[in-house]
């Protein structure tokens, strides 16, 4: 019998630094039994390369299988979308999934979905979930912030979108990239109401383990 997976969360990396948040939230979400649907930019590639020893294949079908094999997930629970499928779910508010983070998410792309500019499939998604009123997250990473940047974020923060910035924070003392990168994964969690135990809530009771 075919595996039941939670509703489809979309994830899309596009060309900022920090891949890594992307591909750990892919991991997450397949540990908490979600199915996933990517898209990753042609300048996410380029850093996903240059960040990480990810080797990840353009075409959607072979990404797919890829990412199912390194995060261990069931057949089916991801699957990938190229930049102009038109033809996937995600293109329409008939089809779209519960929810959308861009993450990381570039400049570039920001200002894309802060005008609506659907000229690709993830700034389509983007416009469908904005439509739609589903959520969106969006995880920036740049320094120092331009005021187009900030207009952008406003404009989308009043439009309901969540503006999390990829900047962890220090007070859990990390000890590994890794234990950063789950920082910013666990906001994100959190955001998507999904169950998760990459790091303790703050002011949360110790656990008896
Ligand atoms: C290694 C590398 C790191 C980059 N880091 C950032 C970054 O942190 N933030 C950003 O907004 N753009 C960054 N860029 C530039 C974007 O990739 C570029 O603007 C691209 O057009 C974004 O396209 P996309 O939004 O379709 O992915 C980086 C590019 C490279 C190659």
């Amino acid at each position: 019998m075919a595996e039941v997976f939670g509703p489809p969360v979309t994830v899309a990396l596009t060309g900022a630094s920090g891949a890594q948040y992307g591909l750990r939230l892919i991991e997450a979400l397949v540990a908490a039994n979600r199915e996933v649907w990517v898209m990753i930019s042609k300048a996410a590639h380029l850093v996903i390369a240059t960040e990480t020893e990810a080797e990840l294949p353009a075409r959607p079908e072979r990404l797919a299988e890829t990412l199912i094999e390194r995060c261990g997930a069931g057949p089916g629970q991801i699957r990938c979308f190229g930049r102009e499928d038109w033809m996937a779910p995600v293109a329409s508010g008939s089809g779209a999934s519960s929810a959308m983070v861009i993450c990381p998410c570039s400049t570039g792309t920001l200002s894309a979905v802060a005008c609506g500019a659907s000229n690709n499939l993830i700034e389509r998604a983007a416009d469908v979930a904005l439509k739609e009123r589903r959520r969106l997250i969006l995880v920036p990473r740049e320094t120092p912030l331009s005021a187009i940047h900030l207009e952008h974020m406003l404009t989308l923060t009043r439009q309901g979108v969540v503006v999390l910035p990829a900047a962890p924070g220090f007070y859990h003392r990390p000890a590994t990239v890794a234990d950063m990168v789950d920082f910013i994964v666990a906001r994100i969690l959190n955001q998507l109401g999904i169950e998760h135990r990459l790091m303790p809530r703050w002011g949360a009771a110790p656990s008896a383990e």
